[in-house]
């Protein structure tokens, strides 16, 4: 039996994050959740845009002793995209032209802040064949 002292809410930098209640966000939760802007319905095999943005809700501080490392976004478990991110080089959005063939389930994306851990946020969108 392993035995953990640190649960997820003690120890920011363990496990992965997601907001408990949309309608009521906290405000770590505001700052961090990686926002996705997508359509709600696309086509298979033809390209759409979907925008992540960090600090959307409430800004995010962008300084080298606090930013946001990578954003990584994904179609159910599979893996579309990375992008790192420097400190006060680049802000934390990104656009990302996306193109499903066979992947499917809900968009999510992922971030990580040096500080506050990894945090997602998912985004239903239906495929049509
Ligand atoms: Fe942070």
């Amino acid at each position: 039996m392993v035995d953990n002292k640190y649960s997820c809410d003690e120890d920011m930098l363990c496990g992965i994050k997601a907001p408990k209640d949309m309608n009521a966000l906290s405000e770590l939760e505001q700052k961090h959740l990686p926002v996705i802007d997508a359509p709600k319905k696309v086509k298979r095999d033809e390209t759409f845009l979907v925008v992540i943005e960090v600090g959307k809700l409430k800004a995010h501080p962008n300084e080298p002793v606090h930013f946001i490392e990578w954003i990584e976004l994904y179609c159910g478990d599979t893996f579309l995209f990375r992008v790192n991110l420097a400190a006060s080089m680049s802000l934390p959005k990104v656009t990302i032209p996306v193109k499903l063939t066979h992947a499917h389930g809900p968009l999510k994306a992922r971030e990580k802040c040096n500080i506050h851990g990894l945090w997602e946020f998912t985004k239903i969108i239906e495929v049509e064949d």
